[in-house]
C-alpha cells in the first residue's frame, strides 16, 4: 500500500471559480496503484506556497507519491515546475521525458509543458500538465513503471528488470 497525495495548481481553481477535473481524474488513474489517497488540495500559482505545500507533504506526511496538475505551461504565473525544483533533491527525468514524448503523438502542444520529475527524501514528486486529457494521457504512459519505481525509492526492490527477463 502506498500513500498519495494529488496538489492542483490553479489561481482559479483556488478561488473556488472552477471544478478540478484534472485532480479527479488523477484519482481515477491512480486506483489500479493500490495506493491510498491521504492528502488533496488545490493551491494558487504561487511559487513560495505550491513549494511549501511539497515540503509539508513530503516531509511531515511522509507521502510517497506526490502528483501535481497544472502550472507547468508557458504563461507568467505558471511557476510548478520552478516550485518542484526548489524542494528536490534528485531528478528523475525519464518520466518527464517519456510524458512529453509520448504526449507529442497526440499534440505537438506537448511540447509546451515544462514538467518535471524529482524526489525528495522518500517522495516522488510528477508534475502533470492541467487539463484533464493531458492529465490522462501522460499518466498513463508512466503508470506501468510506478509501481517497481515506488519500490525501488523505498528500497524494496528486490530484483530489477526481472519481469522484462522471464518475457
Ligand atoms: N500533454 C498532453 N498529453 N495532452 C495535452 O493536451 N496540453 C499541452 C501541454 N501538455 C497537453 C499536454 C498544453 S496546451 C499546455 S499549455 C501545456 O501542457 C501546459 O499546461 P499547464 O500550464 O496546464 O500545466
Amino acid at each position: 500500500m502506498l500513500t498519495a497525495g494529488i496538489l492542483t495548481i490553479s489561481d482559479r481553481g483556488s478561488r473556488g471559480e472552477r471544478e478540478d477535473k484534472s485532480g479527479k481524474a488523477i484519482k481515477k488513474l491512480l486506483a489500479p496503484l493500490d495506493a491510498r489517497l491521504v492528502k488533496y488540495d488545490i493551491v494558487p500559482d504561487e511559487k513560495e506556497i505550491i513549494s511549501q505545500k511539497l515540503i509539508q507533504w513530503a516531509d511531515e506526511e511522509g507521502i510517497e507519491l506526490i502528483v501535481t496538475t497544472g502550472g507547468t505551461g508557458l504563461s507568467p504565473r505558471d511557476v510548478t515546475p520552478e516550485a518542484t525544483l526548489a524542494v528536490v533533491e534528485r531528478m528523475v527525468p525519464g518520466f518527464a521525458e517519456v510524458m512529453r514524448a509520448e504526449s507529442m503523438k497526440k499534440t505537438p502542444m506537448a511540447m509546451l509543458s515544462r514538467g518535471v520529475v524529482g524526489i525528495r527524501g522518500g517522495s516522488l514528486i510528477i508534475n502533470l500538465p492541467g487539463s484533464p486529457r493531458a492529465v490522462q494521457e501522460c499518466l498513463e504512459v508512466i503508470l506501468p513503471a510506478l509501481p517497481h519505481a515506488m519500490e525501488v525509492l523505498k528500497g524494496e526492490a528486490v530484483e530489477c528488470g526481472r519481469e522484462l527477463e522471464e518475457d
